[in-house]
């Protein structure tokens, strides 16, 4: 068996799709991580994974940052810049072709036909830069993070028994991010995932008043979900300590979307490729409140 490249193997996914793939049975000499800097790490190589430089911003460095691999697990960029980000993933794509790889896992974003908040576009741009190819696809089109939710400030939205959003009856689909790692590393070592699409969504979305009842349940307190109007969301959320452009985007962008029906989509993708090792969205608020 040829080698798995993982790319952003330095960031969270990456990282953890890295410990699935050695959960699954792996061995860590047929991986290969791909990071900027190799000081960021340093916990991969404890685990034997070899480290190569390759940054998407210098085409240079993918050739000998892809040599000799089969598959590729090509993780999208972080910057917020989308159009730069496109020339990115072409740099990405064009490499993994010159250096043959068979099989290009991308990840991607949930529904992105569905979608308007503008980060669609860099994920299906990405998409037909890769079929351009003919080269063996999975797209593992990822929701959104629950993390962006449930996560170190949770346990003061309890505190303070509120939620604040500016989406009042809207879903999310929204599902963790080491379920989505996990997902990529089912797909990297079994058979039958070739050219298949895969929206990696939860099979349940829930509302802002259902995430502050589970909040409730598990916390034993009293939280409920106050939505308001979209500059009153952005002052509250700025108030609690959230940057201004962070929560100019979440109410504006996200939660509009939210409302608009576009993050409520279910999917049963998720849980068919990860069964048990799912979390639902109780399953993470216990994790981050409790430990
Ligand atoms: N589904 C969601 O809700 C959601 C939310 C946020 C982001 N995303 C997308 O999902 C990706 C993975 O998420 P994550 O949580 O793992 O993000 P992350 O922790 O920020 O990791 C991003 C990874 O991409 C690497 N990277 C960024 N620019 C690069 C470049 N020019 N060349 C090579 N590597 C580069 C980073 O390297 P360094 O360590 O050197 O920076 C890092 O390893 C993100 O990059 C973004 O495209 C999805």
């Amino acid at each position: 068996m040829g080698k798995i490249i993982v790319t952003g193997a330095s960031g969270h996914l990456g990282t953890s799709a890295i410990r699935h793939l050695l959960d699954l049975g792996v061995q860590a000499s047929n991986i290969v991580g791909v990071v900027r800097d190799k000081a960021k790490g340093t916990a991969l190589a404890d685990l034997g994974i070899e480290l190569r430089l390759g940054d998407y911003d210098n085409a240079a460095s993918l050739p000998s940052a892809f040599e000799g691999g089969e598959k590729l697990l090509f993780v999208s960029a972080s910057s917020m810049d989308n159009t730069l980000r496109v020339r990115q993933h072409s740099a990405v794509v064009e490499a993994a072709r010159n250096a043959g790889i068979k099989h290009i896992a991308y990840t991607g974003f949930a529904f992105p036909e569905k979608m308007t908040i503008g980060l669609e576009n860099v994920h299906m741009a990405t998409e037909y830069m890769i079929r351009t190819t003919g080269i063996d696809y999975t797209f593992l089109r990822n929701g959104f993070y629950l993390e962006l939710l449930v996560n170190e400030g949770t346990a003061a939205a309890v505190e303070a028994g509120t939620v604040i959003s500016a989406a009042p009856t809207g879903k999310m689909n929204y599902v963790t991010r080491d379920n989505l790692a996990r997902a990529a590393a089912v797909v990297l070592t079994g058979e039958g995932h070739a050219n298949k699409i895969y929206e990696l969504t939860a099979a349940e979305p829930f509302s802002y008043d259902e995430y502050a009842a589970v909040l409730a349940e598990v916390s034993g307190k009293l939280v409920v979900h106050k939505a308001l109007p979209a500059p009153e969301a952005v002052s509250a959320m700025v108030s609690a300590g959230v940057p201004e452009g962070g929560a100019g985007f979440m109410v504006h962008v996200v939660d509009a979307a939210i409302e608009n029906g576009e993050f409520g989509t279910p999917s049963n993708d998720l849980v068919n490729l990860i069964g048990d090792a799912y979390t639902p969205l109780k399953a993470a608020v216990e994790a981050a409140i409790k430990g």
